[in-house]
């Protein structure tokens, strides 16, 4: 990762903390550190997962309508061939990581390095953190607390498939900080799922 792409790529997400779950220092960045560490174990082309991690939530602060992915993925391209000076082969590849980052089953990561993307997101959609986070981002959409419980208890469904099926059995565990509070939160306003 070359020091004044970094800087580029951060200034590209404006001022932060303006989306708290998602912001550059307090998300983007954790996402980064998580998927150095997976590296670590894995054959794959770093820089695009090391870029990826970095440009995959651009999408969410970009207006209108559309899902964050898409939005983020077309944004990269362009970014990292029009303002990084990239070659687009590289770019498409970054862009394809960011497009499948959001949630499974409706999209599977066709890639290694989207799949470690993938997971590196969903570590800091984990544990107490991740609770955090899940539910200020709800919050921010004016769900309500049952309607929010429903949606934790199948993306934790969905992450725990999709972390097996990646081959990362062991970052299961951090999902059961989610999967106990809803279980409680069920139990003390006697919802059934
Ligand atoms: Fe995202
Ligand atoms: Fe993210």
């Amino acid at each position: 990762m070359d020091k004044d792409d970094f800087f580029r790529i951060k200034e590209l997400y404006g001022e932060e903390d303006i989306i708290p779950a998602h912001s550059f220092g307090k998300h983007v960045l954790e996402v980064y550190r998580n998927a150095k560490e997976l590296l670590d174990e894995e054959d794959v082309d770093s820089e695009v997962v090391k870029y990826s991690a970095l440009l995959h939530d651009v999408g969410r602060h970009i207006p209108g309508d559309g899902g964050h992915a898409e939005k983020g993925a077309e944004k990269a391209k362009e970014f990292l061939i029009d303002e990084l000076g990239k070659e687009s082969d590289f770019a498409e590849k970054v862009s394809e990581c960011i497009r499948f980052h959001s949630n499974r089953p409706h999209l599977k990561p066709p890639t290694r390095e989207a799949e470690i993307l993938w997971t590196a997101d969903k570590m800091h959609a984990s544990g107490a953190t991740g609770l955090c986070r899940f539910l200020l981002t709800l919050g921010a959409k004016n769900y309500s607390c049952d309607g929010a419980v429903d949606i934790l208890e199948r993306r934790v469904s969905e992450a725990e498939e999709s972390l097996k099926d990646f081959g990362f059995d062991e970052l299961v565990d951090g999902l059961d900080t989610l999967k106990s509070f809803a279980e409680q939160y069920r139990e003390e306003n006697h919802v059934s799922n």
